[in-house]
């Protein structure tokens, strides 16, 4: 009954992007994707927080990526994605192409640590600006190492997402630690899909 309800409430995109949607969750599964209620809340907070620079590590073919995007589009903002799997990513740019093609994306391909790394540089040497929405859906063992350059390359009121959270939650542990610890951040753990913890930087 309420997962009834719940997605009388999904948003509805224009066809094509329906179309590919509903055919990546057909693989979800394989490709490790988000569940469309979790995509949902994604887009969403997206919104809510008025983000314009996101950054996602774990590209996968692009289905989170489409919702990201899609919120993108009415924040006028820009999205920047990390994947070390080429393949996956070359199907994620396409996907975007056809769902959202007005809307900017990098894709990066690479081990997210060295990228997040040439990211921080990049932001030092002021060649890029710092992003005020960061979701991590990659190596769940690496959230902490991803959360430590993350922090360096946020902006103050920046918003951090993190899935996987209870159904990893001995790998993310490290992390969900670091988070609720840290007084910078204001922090909660969401019960949607795979268990998502939701951080807000607090400005000091
Ligand atoms: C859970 S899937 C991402 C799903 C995607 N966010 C979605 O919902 O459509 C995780 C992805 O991260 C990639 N990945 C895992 N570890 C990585 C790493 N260290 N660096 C870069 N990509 C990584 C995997 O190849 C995989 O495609």
């Amino acid at each position: 009954m309420g997962a009834d309800i719940q997605k009388l409430k999904i948003p509805y995109f224009d066809s094509k992007t329906e179309e590919i949607l509903s055919e990546l969750e057909k693989t979800q599964k394989d490709f490790w994707n988000l569940d469309r209620e979790s995509a949902n809340f994604l887009n969403t907070l997206i919104q809510i927080n008025n983000s314009k620079s996101v950054l996602e590590i774990g590209t996968s073919n692009g289905y989170s990526g489409i919702w990201i995007l899609k919120a993108l589009e009415k924040t006028k903002g820009k999205l920047t994605t990390i994947e070390f799997w080429e393949k996956r990513q070359s199907i994620a740019r396409k996907n975007f192409e056809i769902c959202c093609p007005n809307v900017p994306a990098e894709a990066k391909i690479g081990s997210a640590i060295v990228i997040l790394e040439d990211i921080k540089d990049e932001i030092q040497n002021k060649k890029r600006n710092k992003f005020d929405f960061v979701f991590i859906d990659a190596n769940k063992k690496e959230y902490i190492e991803y959360f430590k350059i993350i922090d360096t390359i946020t902006t103050d009121n920046a918003v951090i997402v993190a899935d996987n959270i209870l159904s990893h939650y001995e790998k993310t542990k490290e992390y969900i630690q670091e988070l609720f610890n840290n007084n910078n951040y204001q922090s909660q753990i969401i019960d949607i899909g795979a268990g998502m913890m939701i951080s807000k930087k607090l400005i000091q």
